[in-house]
């Protein structure tokens, strides 16, 4: 006999940015700069990026594509990748998203693709501490996911490897 397995998450959904308290509006306020230096003449679609370590550094990414379309990467993955090579070891705190069309506003909030929850679980995972996003579009309501778990459950890690 099969069973149903339930799985819920929780969100935290905010008005605008104004809401956020002082340390997440100014990471989302580097992410709003960083998605202004994206490299997306392709898709016109920018992305920015801003990770808070837990030494207080502030890491930025933003999309960057190629004309060999998938060998572009993400906002996310071009911050988490950096933050990881420059800063082995240090704990992951915070990550704030910013994403829309180049030419016009976006009040939908955008959360990250599958393949950087992927990339976010495993930071994640290997660092034993939660990793709260924020994210939204180029304004409007920021959603808040305390962990990476909330958006991705049942993720792929080593264990099954
Ligand atoms: N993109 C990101 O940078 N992050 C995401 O989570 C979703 C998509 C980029 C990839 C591509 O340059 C553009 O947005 C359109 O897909």
């Amino acid at each position: 006999m099969s069973k149903k397995l339930n799985i819920s998450t929780s969100l935290e959904v905010y008005e605008n940015l104004q809401e956020l308290a002082s340390e997440d509006f100014l990471l989302m306020e580097h992410a709003v700069q960083a998605r202004s230096r994206a490299y997306a003449p392709y898709s016109e679609f920018a992305v920015g990026c801003a990770i808070l370590l837990e030494n207080n550094e502030i890491v930025t990414g933003n999309n960057q594509e190629n004309a060999a379309y998938p060998s572009g990467l993400c906002a996310e993955r071009v911050a988490l990748f950096y933050a990881g090579s420059q800063y082995p070891g240090v704990p992951v705190k915070k990550m704030a998203l910013t994403a829309g069309p180049m030419s016009s506003d976006f009040f939908k909030p955008v959360p990250p693709c599958g393949a950087c929850r992927q990339v976010i679980s495993e930071y994640e995972k290997r660092q034993e501490n939660g990793i709260e996003i924020y994210f939204m579009g180029t304004g409007g309501k920021v959603v808040k996911a305390s962990s990476m778990e909330s958006l991705l459950p049942l993720s792929f890690d080593k264990n099954y490897l």
